[in-house]
């Protein structure tokens, strides 16, 4: 079945390059990033890995731990390694799941038959500290996916899970946000006290309030 926004990131155990991974244990109390790709030795995917081992250190400035998986085995996944480290510049620094038996890749939905009925789908899952799904992407094998875009949403998930804001079209860190709608101008008054413009009673813009 379809996972949504707020359900329980299912656990599961599975082989890894880095050895054998319990997600939930994995997790701990760290935000995650679950995301398939459809196969080892192809070129959409060596660009993508490449470009999660450079962004490592952004994710973990975020608290963020990450996982990539497909159906290929932990064998084909280290082999691949040399091949990302080679023509990409960064070598994998964070574990690639084996799931030849695709018990998670069905657990997560991650293979859409119509689609192709043996590889798994772009997707691309962002789970919070309590285990919950935050953000489901999914991507057809032949679009790389844009990561500084997961992690400008990473960045609003933080943000609007410990302030009462949403944030605007395009937002980036250190943007104005919103107040959310749901706030009184009373209430928003003690909880923002560097004030906020009234473009519309229920458009309030304020300035990103951790910053
Ligand atoms: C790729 O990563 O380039 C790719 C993988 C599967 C199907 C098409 C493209």
């Amino acid at each position: 079945m379809a996972i949504r926004l707020g359900d329980t990131a299912p656990d599961f155990t599975a082989d890894s390059t880095q050895g054998t991974i319990n997600f939930h244990e994995w997790l701990g109390s760290s935000w995650g990033v679950l995301f398939s790709h459809p196969k080892d030795f192809t070129p959409v995917c060596t660009t993508e890995l490449g470009r999660v081992a450079a962004l490592k250190s952004e994710f973990d400035k975020r608290g963020v731990k990450v996982a990539g998986l497909s159906v290929d085995p932990v064998s084909d996944h280290l082999r691949w390694a040399s091949d990302i480290e080679e023509t990409q510049g960064t070598g994998l620094n964070f574990p690639l799941l084996a799931d030849p038996d695709r018990k998670v890749s069905d657990l997560y939905d991650m293979i859409h038959p119509n689609a192709n009925s043996t590889l798994t789908v772009r997707s691309v899952f962002v789970i919070g500290p309590d285990k919950k799904v935050k953000l489901t992407l999914t991507y057809p094998a032949s679009t790389g996916r844009n990561f500084d875009e997961i992690l400008r949403v990473i960045d609003s998930l933080q943000l609007t899970s410990n302030h009462s804001v949403a944030t605007p079209v395009d937002w980036k860190d250190g943007q104005d946000v919103i107040i959310v709608p749901s706030m009184s101008d009373d209430d928003a008054k003690g909880k923002f006290p560097k004030g906020w413009k009234a473009v519309k009673p229920y458009l309030r813009i304020t300035p990103q309030p951790n910053k």
